[in-house]
């Protein structure tokens, strides 16, 4: 048998520990794939007493997981701690500093140092692969760089962050708290060690850019997306949308427009007849459009030890089997820089919840305010809160939830129209806005 690559893995959580775990329990198929035997032989973590799953006794153990980046004897370092900085950026610096093979799930660090680190990777003739950095268990990565290479590629989208999916679907099915089912999503090992990165849709902006380079041949850029996350969303808006036949979903969306490259990671009603919509829990999903093979949709874990573990696996495959590709799949110096799009000039359907003042004309006064910004309205909701008392005219001198749901305008009217109905005095407080999406697929 061919000599093993050997492999240090810096980082033994959720994703390190189940790599470990992975690569013994299928260590045979796995180097009959390879044409050689793969083997962990160093590991670094904070915690050296940590009970982690594993047996960890015959692996050189490193406090310093930039020491275990230049060890003699390792050939290929595996980044599995998380972060865009620090740590993680040193060790991964120092490895492909060393011509070492870098295999990472850290999408912050792409999103951050992405372009920097594949010049530093193609001026050593090191690899730089990280199918595990979006979608956890789906292999999106490969597809855009390698599989869909003939295709010119006009849209990327989807659900890329398992742990707003799986909240989003909790709180809507079960009726449950943000704050609960967040706990959950963290004890199952799906939620970053900061899930501000989920819930604040960071985490699928930083999956995004690194899809948009893959997909547009642009220089990852995280700066160039806007984003939203789910904080916001209420058990009322997941109410109203499932009345009116959506679902709510954190989707990231990059497209080619006439303008350029639009990218934006932000909360989507999406029709609940849509295959999309029946994505529920930690599921994700990616949809590419492109010029020959059309509409291709990917469905699977996009989180959890088991799932990012796969998709770690199959870029160590690659490394022992000797590929040698491009980390964006084109020469970074051929990467063009991309724009950020405004978001004013976006344009679609719009979910509006306004907390309207229960009082004569207010009701007409939204209406024209809409209308004078050339603003259509498919339907208008008001739902009096359960329990409020009206006087003897039927009003309840308290706030009431009014839905707007518009036909395609621009998100420029949409604003300005809002402003003019809070200056007016007709809302308690700022709107609720929720953009629809409904061509998707
Ligand atoms: P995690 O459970 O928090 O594990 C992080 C590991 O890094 C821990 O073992 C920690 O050591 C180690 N570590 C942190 N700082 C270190 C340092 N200075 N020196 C040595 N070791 C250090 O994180 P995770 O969920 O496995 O995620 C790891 C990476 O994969 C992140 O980039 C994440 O975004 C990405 N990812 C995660 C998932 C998922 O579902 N969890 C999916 C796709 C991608 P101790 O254990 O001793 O504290
Ligand atoms: N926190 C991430 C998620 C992990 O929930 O999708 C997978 O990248």
């Amino acid at each position: 048998m061919a000599e093993p690559l050997r492999i240090g893995i810096a980082g033994l959580g959720t994703v390190g520990a189940a790599t470990v775990d992975l690569l013994r329990r299928n260590a045979a198929s796995i180097a009959a794939r390879a044409g050689r035997p793969l083997e962990v032989v160093a590991v670094s973590a904070r915690d050296r007493r940590r009970d982690r799953g594993v047996d960890l006794t015959s692996l050189e153990w490193f406090d310093d997981p930039v020491a275990l980046a230049r060890a003699p004897g390792i050939d290929c370092v595996v980044e599995l701690m998380g972060g865009s900085d620090g740590p993680a950026k040193a060790t991964v610096e120092a490895a492909l500093g060393a011509g070492r093979a870098v295999v990472t799930a850290n999408k912050a660090l792409l999103a951050r140092h992405g372009a920097a680190l594949a010049a530093l990777a193609e001026a050593k003739g090191a690899g730089l692969f990280f199918e595990a950095s979006v979608a956890g268990g789906i292999p999106i990565v490969k597809a855009l760089r390698e599989s869909l290479a003939g295709n010119a590629i006009t849209r990327v989208s989807g659900i890329l962050n398992g742990t707003c999916n799986y909240i989003l679907s909790r709180m809507e099915l079960e009726g449950l708290g943000f704050a609960e089912v967040l706990a959950d999503a963290q004890r199952l090992g799906y939620a970053e060690a900061d899930p501000t990165f989920d819930v604040g849709g960071f985490d699928t902006a930083h999956k995004l850019a690194v899809l948009t380079s893959l997909a547009f041949g642009v220089e990852i850029d995280a700066d160039a997306i806007h984003v939203e996350g789910i904080s916001a969303i209420t058990p009322l808006d997941l109410k109203m949308a499932d009345d009116l036949g959506y679902r709510i979903k954190l989707l990231g969306v990059a497209e080619r427009t006439a303008t350029g490259i639009e990218q934006r990671v932000h909360p989507t009603m999406v029709p609940k007849t849509r295959p999309i919509a029946q994505v529920m829990g930690v599921t994700n999903a990616v949809t590419v459009s492109a010029d020959a093979v059309g509409e291709l949709t990917l469905v699977g874990p996009g989180a959890g030890g088991n799932a990012t573990a796969s998709s770690v696996m199959s870029d160590l495959v690659d490394v022992a089997r000797g590929v040698t590709v491009a980390p964006f799949g084109r020469p970074s110096a051929s990467l063009e820089k991309a724009e950020r799009m405004p978001m004013q000039r976006h344009e679609g359907g719009y979910y509006i919840r306004l907390s309207a003042l229960d009082r004569p004309g207010a009701a007409a006064g939204i209406a024209t305010r809409m209308a004078e910004k050339q603003i259509s309205l498919e339907s208008i909701v008001q739902r009096r809160p359960s329990g409020a008392s009206t006087d003897r005219s039927g009003r309840s001198g308290t706030p009431v939830p009014v839905v707007l749901i518009t036909y395609a305008t621009t998100e420029a009217a949409i604003r300005a129209a809002l402003d003019a109905v809070l200056a007016d005095g007709h809302i308690a407080e700022p709107a609720q806005l929720i953009r629809i999406e409904r061509d998707l697929d």
